[in-house]
């Protein structure tokens, strides 16, 4: 048994004093330092800094491994010239991007205090690397192919995957990515989403992240016109966005990016209780606009916050996203939104996908991140936000009670 005692403790969503915690691989007592003292008289103590916050690990949603070695390659700043320079790279950022390229992403994760992450993966090259880091892994396969002809081939190979990381066991946990509405055939994303549905694997989808995609979808027209004609030979899409919301009408989904979505498309899918993956920094660096989170709130409709892969970001720190997040929805109240968005890289990720984790609460798994400010905060009500501001790395992180060295 260990105790941690930290000076603020994140619990209920509210910041409290005086709490200390009790776990082994799980959380088994929440009280005072001297009555959890007296219950496990055995218990290793490990105690907090002088402005101590211990949180629930945190939980990034949305990550590509597969990305990792991009740095100055790809073309920001719009969405097209961005894909097409992930087209023409492709190859050779996959090619370097080895199984050490990979852990340093997951150790930079760590470093922000990311506990469990989604990997999206479109050829289960992170496999792995996944297995080996100490964090949960929910192991996203990606169903890509938009084209008939071929669309039962990558579908199979889909399958592969799929079936590869039911079989790993310890950390990983299946799931199930669609592509997008341009590039997946109906076809075959029904029966993915079946497989979802059926199976009660967690499922996801990049959904709405450019104009471009929104103009393709709605009229085959825009700069998706020129990309289907030069690679895949023709001129017409092979959905439209409400057939494509339809296919997951009874299979609660986490859409990614969603910033083109209007406020009629955010309520159709928030009253089906899918819910949304928000990337700040990447729909900034790819000219995609701002996601309405404060349309969001108005529905009630869950988030979370994450930091897409380094294909499309120049950190995976969870707090220079926290950071970005703060700075772009100037409208929200900023200690209201501080507080939203630490919940949503705890509590709402797990409530999402149904993880024993995200919350400081007795049974939930012993997943910590704890932080140190640089000086006493002014109030309790002030910590989320000064946590946001200051912290670049956490002091200790702990996954299912294990204290993670890392250098
Ligand atoms: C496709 O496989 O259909 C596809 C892949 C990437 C972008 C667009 C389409
Ligand atoms: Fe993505």
């Amino acid at each position: 048994m260990t105790i941690l005692n930290p000076n603020y403790i994140y619990i209920d969503n509210t910041f409290k004093e005086n709490i200390a915690v009790a776990f082994d691989k799980q959380i088994e007592a929440i009280d005072t330092m001297e009555n959890l003292r007296k219950q496990y008289p055995e218990a290793t103590i490990k105690q907090g800094r002088r402005n101590s916050v211990l949180y629930p690990g945190f939980i990034n949603t949305h990550v590509h491994l597969e990305f990792s070695a991009n740095k100055t390659t790809l073309q920001y700043g719009e969405f097209m010239p961005w894909l097409n320079s992930v087209i023409a790279n492709r190859e050779d950022l996959v090619a370097k991007c080895d199984n050490e390229l990979m852990l340093k992403a997951c150790e930079e994760m760590m470093h922000s205090g990311i506990t469990t992450f989604g990997a999206i993966s479109s050829f289960g090259a992170e496999l792995e690397v996944c297995m080996k880091t100490p964090q949960k892994v929910l192991f996203f396969n990606e169903l890509i192919g938009s084209s008939a002809s071929t669309a039962d081939m990558l579908y199979g190979d889909f399958l592969e995957r799929l079936d590869a990381s039911k079989k790993c066991g310890r950390g990983i946990i299946p799931a199930i990515a669609i592509h997008s509405p341009y590039s997946v055939h109906p076809i075959v994303l029904k029966r993915a989403v079946e497989i979802a549905k059926n199976e009660k694997i967690p499922l996801s989808a990049h959904f709405l992240e450019s104009e471009a995609e929104r103009e393709w979808l709605e009229e085959d027209a825009g700069e998706f016109l020129e990309f289907f004609q030069k690679f895949f030979s023709t001129s017409t899409s092979v959905t439209d966005i409400a057939e494509f919301m339809e296919s997951f009408d009874n299979t609660p989904t986490h859409f990614t990016h969603a910033v083109q979505a209007t406020k009629e498309e955010l309520e159709y899918l928030a009253n089906r209780g899918h819910s949304i993956a928000h990337c700040p920094r990447s729909n900034r660096l790819l000219g995609c606009g701002r996601l309405e989170v404060e349309e969001l709130i108005k529905l009630d409709m869950p988030f979370t916050l994450a930091t897409d892969g380094l294909s499309s970001n120049h950190s995976l720190n969870i707090f220079d996203e926290l950071r970005a997040a703060l700075m772009m929805h100037h409208m929200e109240s900023i200690n209201r939104l501080s507080n939203l968005l630490i919940k949503s890289i705890t509590s709402i990720p797990a409530d999402i996908f149904h993880l024993n984790s995200g919350e400081i609460a007795i049974g939930k798994d012993a997943d910590f991140a704890l932080i140190n400010l640089p000086d006493q905060p002014h109030s309790l009500d002030d910590i989320a936000l000064q946590t946001i501001l200051h912290t670049q790395k956490v002091d200790n992180l702990f996954i299912l009670g294990e204290d993670i060295r890392f250098v």
